[in-house]
């Protein structure tokens, strides 16, 4: 018997690094903040979090040229109509906030006084400081990515349902050799 389809392995597997990374930057975005400022801790855990999410978003990048090449097979008939544009919509919007919330990040810091020290290595700024355009990114970054938290639950809670239901959607997005007979 044939396997289930489902997406490219080098798609499965950024899909998988793209989700730790995203995780990960949550959890330290919303730790970071609340940090006393002016601390070595600040420091520290800003830098990682610069670091950890210029990677995310190269990986995003290499996810977005894979996927614009490899067409996944379409969502089997057992799913409703409404189901299935819904699917297509909410990946569509987790595709934008992907670039949105990173580049955010990655321009509000080109525009504050401390710059990127990318696992130490000090990346150029693309100008002087300035507060207004920092301020604007920095709004955008710290909003989309609470945005965002709520559309990877929404995410999370449809892959789970699709679990539940057992209707085996989430094997399209395991390694082809994991996955069962269709
Ligand atoms: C997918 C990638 C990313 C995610 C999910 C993410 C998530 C977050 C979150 C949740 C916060 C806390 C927001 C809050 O105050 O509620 C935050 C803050 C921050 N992020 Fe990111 N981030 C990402 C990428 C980046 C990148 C690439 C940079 C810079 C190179 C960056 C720079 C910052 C900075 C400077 C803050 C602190 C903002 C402040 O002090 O108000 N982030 N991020």
């Amino acid at each position: 018997m044939k396997k289930i389809q489902g997406y490219t392995n080098s798609i499965v597997i950024l899909h998988w690094l793209i989700a730790i990374g995203v995780f990960i930057l949550m959890g330290m975005g919303w730790y970071m903040v609340g940090l006393e400022k002016g601390t070595p801790a600040v420091t520290h855990y800003y830098n990682l979090h610069k670091s950890i999410g210029l990677i995310t978003l190269a990986l995003v990048a290499l996810l977005i040229s894979f996927r614009l090449r490899n067409q996944p097979p379409g969502l089997p008939d057992c799913l409703p109509a409404w189901e299935i544009r819904a699917a297509k919509a909410g990946h569509y919007i987790i595709y934008i906030f992907l670039i949105v919330v990173p580049l955010s990040g990655y321009i509000e810091s080109n525009f504050a006084k401390w710059g990127i020290h990318f696992f130490g290595y000090h990346l150029p700024s693309w100008g002087p400081e300035n507060k207004n355009l920092y301020t604007i990114f920095n709004w955008i970054h710290v909003y989309s990515s609470n945005i965002f938290a709520g559309l990877v639950t929404l995410h999370f809670l449809a892959a789970l349902k699709h679990m539940i239901k057992r209707n085996k959607i989430v094997y399209r997005m395991l390694p082809s050799s994991s996955r069962p007979e269709a």
